[in-house]
């Protein structure tokens, strides 16, 4: 059993993970300011992990740039019979369109609240990390699927934090021994958990395909536009690698495993299923899942799109023996069923 530090464990791909570490007998703090998410999904990841398991999640509401909230998760951990030994860093902030109205609000949380956490893990002697990267890095690739070597060209203020924080891990890497980081690049994580109770809680109109469809399936809004049918794809709609969020969840497990077995390094994956589905096909998924057709219209193409983003996922199989076992099919059944059980999210 191992005592890890959660940041952002409350949110999407967080509250997921917690649930599939819990599953494997791990201790967890979690440390999440609730920006944006709520502290209800970490009550239903208790629910689900049973009583037993539930002893072994601790959350504390705090803030990764405050030093005196950092202490008080690395204390929790004292506390609970076993220092941190490891991170998994969830939380920042990951809206595109917002990250360019508000640039420094992004390079405040992002870069110095990761910062702040990397001084607090050196404080404490803690020097394993799992890192939530993004596929954003690769901006417009020059061809799919896109391996990890591929230039890292962000093309917005969320992608440029993103590079930042991984030039960071890297210099540090370089700097002292000790060092076991794993920096997972994630394409297009969707879907819940597929006893509906847990699932992605969007704020406001959400900016993501997958959120939107559920929310037009539930009958919260009203058609998906659909951003461009002249892009050079099979069916003129842009393609992504859609990432069931269990499978993202396992991913996580595996990269830290293989960083608390393995020695110093700095391992850098893509996370996704190396398979592309268009927009349309996804909203059809989703129509056959929930049992009725989802209303869209044609729209314009969307400022800053990518006509295919698809991971190349070799490496993660090669380095942690993972590859995603989840389907489009699991996920709009999972997806539909977390949203017809929750209409309005965690409420
Ligand atoms: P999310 O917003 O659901 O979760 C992030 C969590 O971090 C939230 O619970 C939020 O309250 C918390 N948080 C934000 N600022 C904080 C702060 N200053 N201190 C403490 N907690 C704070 O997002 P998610 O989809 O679960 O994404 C998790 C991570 O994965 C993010 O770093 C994101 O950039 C990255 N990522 C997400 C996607 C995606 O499409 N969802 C894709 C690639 C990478
Ligand atoms: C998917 C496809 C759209 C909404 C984003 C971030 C990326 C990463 C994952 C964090 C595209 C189309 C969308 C809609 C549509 N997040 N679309 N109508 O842009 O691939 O990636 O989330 O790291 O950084 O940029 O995901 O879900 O927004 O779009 O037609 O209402 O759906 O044009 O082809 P994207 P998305």
């Amino acid at each position: 059993m191992t005592q890890i530090l959660i940041t952002g464990g409350a949110g999407f791909i967080g509250s997921h993970t917690c649930l599939v570490l819990l599953e494997a007998g791990h201790q967890l703090v979690v440390l999440d300011n609730f920006a944006n998410s709520s502290p209800e999904a970490l009550k239903r990841v208790a629910r689900l992990a049973g009583p037993a398991a539930a002893g072994r999640l601790q959350v504390i509401e705090g803030d990764i740039r405050d030093p005196a909230d950092l202490e008080r998760a690395f204390a929790a951990g004292v506390a609970a019979g076993a220092p941190i030994q490891a991170v998994i860093h969830f939380a920042g902030l990951k809206a595109v369109g917002e990250s360019v109205a508000e640039p420094l609000r992004y390079w405040d949380v992002n870069v110095t609240g990761s910062q702040q956490l990397l001084a607090a893990m050196v404080k404490h002697g803690c020097r394993t990390l799992v890192f939530s990267s993004s596929a954003t890095l690769y901006g417009y690739p020059d061809s799919v699927p896109i391996p990890e070597a591929a230039p890292i060209r962000p093309i917005n203020p969320y992608g440029h934090t993103k590079a930042a924080v991984e030039r960071m891990l890297a210099d540090l890497v370089a700097s002292e021994a000790g060092w076991r980081i794993a920096s997972l690049r994630y394409f297009n994580p969707v879907g819940a958990h597929p006893s509906g109770c847990i699932g992605e809680d969007p704020n406001g109109i959400p900016n993501n395909l997958f959120p939107f469809i559920s929310q037009v399936a539930v009958g919260r809004r009203e058609q998906v536009q659909v951003f461009g049918g002249d892009w050079p794809t099979p069916d003129g709609t842009g393609v992504r690698d859609y990432i069931h969020v269990m499978d993202l969840a396992e991913g996580h497990l595996a990269a830290l495993e293989a960083m608390l077995a393995g020695g110093d390094q700095l391992l850098t994956l893509n996370l996704g299923s190396g398979q592309g589905h268009s927009v349309l096909e996804v909203i059809e998924a989703f129509a056959a899942a929930c049992g009725h057709p989802i209303p869209y219209v044609m729209a314009s193409r969307r400022e800053g799109d990518a006509a295919i983003t698809v991971a190349d996922p070799a490496e993660a199989q090669r380095q942690l023996g993972w590859q995603t076992r989840r389907s489009l099919k699991d996920i709009c059944c999972d997806g539909w069923l977390w949203q017809s059980s929750n209409p309005n999210g965690y409420g």
